[in-house]
């Protein structure tokens, strides 16, 4: 056992640590913006609801906009004694102009105003995010346009089953961005609300106008209970969601590129500056932003749990537990856009080998669907069909062939229903014969790669 009591530097030690235990400045300094712009828009509306001077107002809202300027100079004085951001912002308030900076926090608390602030702040990163989403769709857009045609194995379990085209392919992961924009948008939709006339939690004691500074922050509208308001945090959680779920797809076609450019597969090569070199092994294309991605997925995931944990126990309603809701969003924001940025070029810059995926789908079992599908064109049940051509399959792979390279003879002594016609069976007509709105034919897909690009074109419209 240790005792601090007789010991002033062990004392000293303590205190600092304590002190360092409830430190936020390190990671909500990057709110000064947000923060400013709320209490600038609150003093004006003191001012307007007369709880403070119009004198009062005009040098708290100039005070503040020095503040941000030194700020963004890089010559704020930080001080890590005052914890956070929104107490550095109102002591250096105090020196900038004086006592009447203690005008300021009049009908507020740090409750909604901290939590006003991660409003705002999600708002705009889910904006961002969502150009960023825009931007990899459009490299995924980039590459299906040169690929219609180009055929490659569709693969389930890994196994190659039928053929596909390569922008169908590409397409997939189109889709998935557009649910991931989707979810950006209603999470910022979760943030559009304003907290501040909450208070501590029970509301203000004056005629405040919630909805002015509201609308003078940008926000859609005003919450509607003070507890719920100081005490919420869906808006991070939904954010968080959103970063996790467009991670899991990125981390999915960061894994695609990453087999698909080993030697065994060989469908593409990465652009030169999204692979790095071996320390040892001279050959070595190592495909390191592929792989970081798929990585960083697995830290966006744990941030989702780490805030629903921080969140779960929490009696209404503001407790210091929900200053940990911040460095987790920053991060999975952070972290999915530099990803977003990443897959974007890396999409882009990537060379597929067309000659390579045709090759890797003829010599493979992808017909045996359609020669199973011949056999029901010509009147026999597909479960039937499916148990012939499974025995064709395995006839041709214990000789160490492919299906097209069976006799007609051996393919007659499975059903009589075969004739020559079996073998105009291709990849190329397995691809044409998927001609379903969604399915791979190369005319659905040309189709389907318009579709897309008007669905990408309005909404980068709808957003500038
Ligand atoms: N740094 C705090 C946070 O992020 C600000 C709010 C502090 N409020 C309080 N009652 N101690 O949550």
């Amino acid at each position: 056992m240790t005792s601090n009591q007789n010991d002033p530097a062990a004392s000293a030690r303590g205190s600092q640590l304590a002190s360092d235990f409830t430190v936020s400045l390190h990671y909500d300094r990057r709110l000064y913006r947000q923060d400013i712009a709320g209490s600038i828009a609150h003093a004006r509306m003191l001012a307007r609801q007369e709880i403070i001077s119009a004198e009062s107002a005009t040098s708290i809202v100039t005070g503040l906009q020095s503040i941000e300027a030194e700020i963004a100079a890089g010559d704020f004085p930080w001080r890590d004694d005052l914890e956070d951001i929104h107490m550095n912002i109102e002591a250096r308030l105090f020196e900038v102009i004086g006592e009447v900076a203690g005008e300021l926090h009049t009908a507020r608390s740090r409750n909604d105003q901290v939590s006003t602030d991660t409003r705002l702040y999600a708002k705009s990163a889910a904006l961002e995010l969502i150009d960023a989403v825009r931007l990899a769709q459009d490299a995924l857009l980039h590459q299906a346009d040169m690929h219609v045609e180009t055929v490659v194995p569709g693969y389930t379990h890994m196994q190659r089953g039928q053929p596909v085209s390569l922008a169908h392919h590409l397409l997939a992961y189109f889709e998935m961005l557009d649910r991931d924009a989707g979810r950006f948008a209603s999470a910022a939709g979760a943030a559009d609300v304003s907290t501040l006339g909450s208070g501590a939690m029970a509301g203000v004691p004056y005629p405040v106008d919630r909805e002015s500074v509201a609308a003078d922050l940008g926000f859609g509208g005003v919450t509607a209970n003070s507890m719920d308001a100081v005490s919420d945090r869906d808006f991070s959680l939904d954010l968080i969601y959103a970063t996790s779920v467009c991670m899991l797809h990125l981390s999915r076609l960061a894994e695609e590129l990453i087999i698909w450019s080993s030697d065994e597969f060989g469908f593409v090569r990465m652009g030169d500056g999204y692979t790095s070199g071996s320390s040892i092994m001279p050959q070595k294309r190592n495909p390191d932003f592929a792989e970081l991605t798929r990585g960083k997925s697995g830290r966006v995931v744990g941030n989702l749990m780490a805030a629903m944990m921080t969140l779960k126990g929490l009696p209404l309603t503001y407790n210091r537990d929900l200053q940990e809701d911040k460095e987790g969003l920053f991060d999975s924001v952070d972290t999915t856009l530099s990803a977003l940025h990443v897959v974007q070029g890396m999409v882009r810059s990537a060379e597929f080998d067309a000659g390579r995926m045709r090759r890797a789908a003829e010599s493979s079992y992808v017909l045996a669907t359609d020669i199973a599908d011949y056999l029901v064109g010509k009147g026999m049940p597909f479960r039937q069909a499916h148990v012939i051509v499974s025995n064709l399959s395995e006839q041709a792979a214990g000789s160490g062939r492919y299906l097209h390279e069976l006799s007609l003879d051996e393919y007659r002594a499975a059903s009589e229903l075969f004739d020559g016609a079996v073998f105009d069976i291709t990849v190329d007509s397995s691809v044409a014969a998927r001609d379903v709105e969604g399915g791979t034919a190369f005319n659905r897909v040309r189709e389907a790669l318009q579709a897309a690009k008007a669905r990408l074109a309005a909404a980068s419209d709808h957003a500038s």
